[in-house]
């Protein structure tokens, strides 16, 4: 998805290592966010070990991002071929818009920390997610016979469930917005402000610079509407 191609297990691996350590680290290095200039000089070690985690990744990533742009370039030169549009395809396209003849291809680095970016944010989120949902299906054991039965009248026994079937789960939806309700994966999200009055959605919403964009977490128990009527977590 995010290279285009279907990688081998050591590569994954060796992602996975280097991405836990960028988001094992993700707060620690937030300093440097702060005072960059300054920070380089006052935390010189967290510096030097934000620096050697980058090298990591590109030792990873980067050949796989030359990898892809070689395979697009010749196949751009041939005919048809590739078929699979994947995120750092996009990210060849995009054009900065330029300003004072700054470049406006993104380079190789700022390739890299989008697909950095685009792994984490993919990853993370929907393992947790899965997670709670299993161990409320668990806990909820009617909520669960329920989804079952859903299941059983849409998909034959053994048979595997397509993305098509899923338009016709609307309990599992449910259940999948009720779990990202109680428990968003995402907590401490920059909060948004628009800068001028905007009307969205055909008029239904109208956002103007006093409203704030932001997302709530919703533990305020089972939404009743949704999936159950229990208060309990
Ligand atoms: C349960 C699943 C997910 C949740 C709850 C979630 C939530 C979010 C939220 C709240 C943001 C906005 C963050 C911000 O800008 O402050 C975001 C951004 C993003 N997400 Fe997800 N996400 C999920 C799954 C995924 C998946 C599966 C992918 C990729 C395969 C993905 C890729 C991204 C990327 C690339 C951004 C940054 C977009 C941008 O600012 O340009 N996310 N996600």
């Amino acid at each position: 998805m995010c290279v285009g191609e279907k990688l081998e297990e050591k590569v994954i691996r060796d992602i996975e290592a280097v991405q836990r350590l960028v988001l094992a680290n993700f707060i620690r290095f937030n300093v440097l966010n702060f005072m960059p200039r300054l920070g380089k000089i006052v935390f010189q070690k967290l510096w030097k070990e934000l620096l050697e985690i980058r090298k990591k990744q590109e030792d990873v990533l980067i050949p796989l991002i030359r990898q892809r742009q070689k395979k697009i370039n010749n196949t751009k030169e041939g005919d048809e071929g590739e078929s699979i549009v994947s995120y750092v395809d996009t990210l060849f396209d995009l054009r900065l818009s330029q300003e004072n003849n700054a470049r406006t291809e993104l380079s190789e680095g700022e390739m890299l920390s989008l697909c950095s970016e685009f792994i984490n944010g993919g990853t993370d989120t929907s393992t947790t997610t899965l997670q709670w949902a299993m161990a409320n299906l668990v806990k909820h054991q009617e909520i669960q016979e329920k989804l079952y039965r859903e299941i059983n009248v849409v998909v034959k026994r053994g048979e595997e469930i397509k993305e098509q079937d899923l338009k016709k789960m609307p309990y599992l939806e449910a259940i999948v917005l009720e779990t990202l309700r109680r428990h968003p994966p995402g907590h401490f999200i920059l909060p948004r402000a628009v800068i001028e009055d905007t009307v969205i959605c055909d008029g239904r919403l109208r956002y103007t610079n006093e409203c704030h964009g932001e997302f709530h977490s919703g533990r305020d128990g089972l939404g009743p509407k949704c999936v159950g009527t229990s208060n309990e977590v």
